[in-house]
């Protein structure tokens, strides 16, 4: 069989040891492979490459995509529509496998459903937002760097006796915020799941200090609900709004200063987050992911996406997969409260 495969949206460490599983696995099965460039954008614009053994034999340890990546939306436009079908059937291609997010592989679904190209799914996100799968590679390399800056950022916070709030990623879901924060002895976390208390967190500061704690550390997740106007914010090709505009550790930061007195200064965590070698764990998920994309692809099971659910690497429908949002449930949530000492 003829494979392409791309890398679509915010790119994530990880993407390359699942590229290399779905090649090494591959190579068993007696697949050609042929590396789309640049996530859908490759296939409107028919941009490819040959991928072999000893293209993805070094980069199991490397950070990014060397298939390269974009927020290419196809179904934005009919004529990008028309010439990923039309390349897809030039090409010879016997089926894609797309390792993306929510909307890489919205696309790969709605292609799959909508018309027929046979699809699988390789679940990619720092924001671990993917439903029907337990974890996506990216998130845990990505929420270490988080937790790193909050390490760091406790010894400058202990010294000038003030208050640091730290800003992370994680789009619409608090599972970044979420880990940093509890993994970070964070004094509060605000992620996009609640409401923003600007009044409760002040108020627990306040005992804090009374308390005679120092320092203190806030994680904010780049999606919590703070008063914004996003009317006139630009979006993607997706229709997302670009959350690091909003600057929520900059207003909270500011909130809190001006509400407490505390001296405070905020961090931001950005696209640092996306950088450097994977994990342990996201290697051998991305590993595993890829290489259960290749088996689904062998068995002709399309329209469905690799997902590690318990210990195991199985298939599930890539519909079902992007249509709802995994977000921070309400029993880890009511872990925070606890942590407010
Ligand atoms: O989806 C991954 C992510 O890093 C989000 O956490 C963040 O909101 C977004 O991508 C940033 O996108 P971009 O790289 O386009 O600025």
């Amino acid at each position: 069989m003829k494979v392409g495969i791309l890398t679509g949206g915010g790119d994530c460490p990880g993407l390359n040891p699942a590229i290399r599983g779905v090649v090494y696995r591959g190579i068993d099965l007696g697949f050609e492979f042929v590396g789309i460039q640049e996530g859908w954008r490759g296939l409107v614009k028919a941009n490819y490459e040959p991928l072999g053994l000893t293209d993805v034999e070094e980069i199991i340890y490397q950070g990014g995509t060397m298939l390269g990546s974009s927020r290419t939306n196809p179904f934005k436009n009919p004529d990008d529509l028309n010439a990923v079908l039309e390349n897809i059937k030039s090409a010879k291609f016997d089926a894609i496998v797309a390792c993306g997010g929510e909307d890489t592989l919205g696309v790969a679904a709605k292609l799959y459903s909508q018309h027929g190209v046979p699809t699988v799914g390789v679940p990619k996100t720092m924001d671990n937002d993917l439903s029907c799968t337990d974890f996506t590679f990216g998130f845990d390399t990505a929420a270490g760097v988080g937790l790193d800056a909050i390490d760091r950022l406790r010894d400058t916070a202990r010294s000038h006796r003030r208050v640091i709030v730290l800003e992370v990623m994680g789009r619409h879901a608090g599972w970044v915020a979420w880990y940093v924060g509890m993994a970070g002895g964070a004094d509060w976390v605000t992620l996009p799941e609640e409401p923003l208390d600007v009044d409760a967190m002040c108020a627990h500061l306040n005992s804090v200090r009374a308390r005679g704690k120092k320092y203190a550390l806030i994680v904010a997740s780049e999606g919590t609900n703070i008063p914004t106007d996003d009317t006139e914010a630009v979006v993607d090709s997706f229709g997302h709004v670009n959350l690091s505009n909003r600057n929520v550790g900059e207003y909270l930061a500011s909130e809190i200063e001006k509400r407490t007195g505390w001296e405070s200064r905020h961090a931001v965590v950005g696209h640092v987050h996306r950088g450097g070698a994977p994990t342990l764990f996201d290697r051998v998920l991305g590993m595993r992911v890829g290489m259960k994309a290749a088996d689904l692809v062998n068995n002709r099971e399309f329209g469905k996406m690799a997902a590690l659910v318990g210990t195991n690497v199985v298939g599930v429908d890539i519909v079902q997969a992007t249509s709802v949002l995994k977000t921070v449930p309400a029993d880890l949530l009511e872990l925070i409260k606890s942590t407010r000492k």
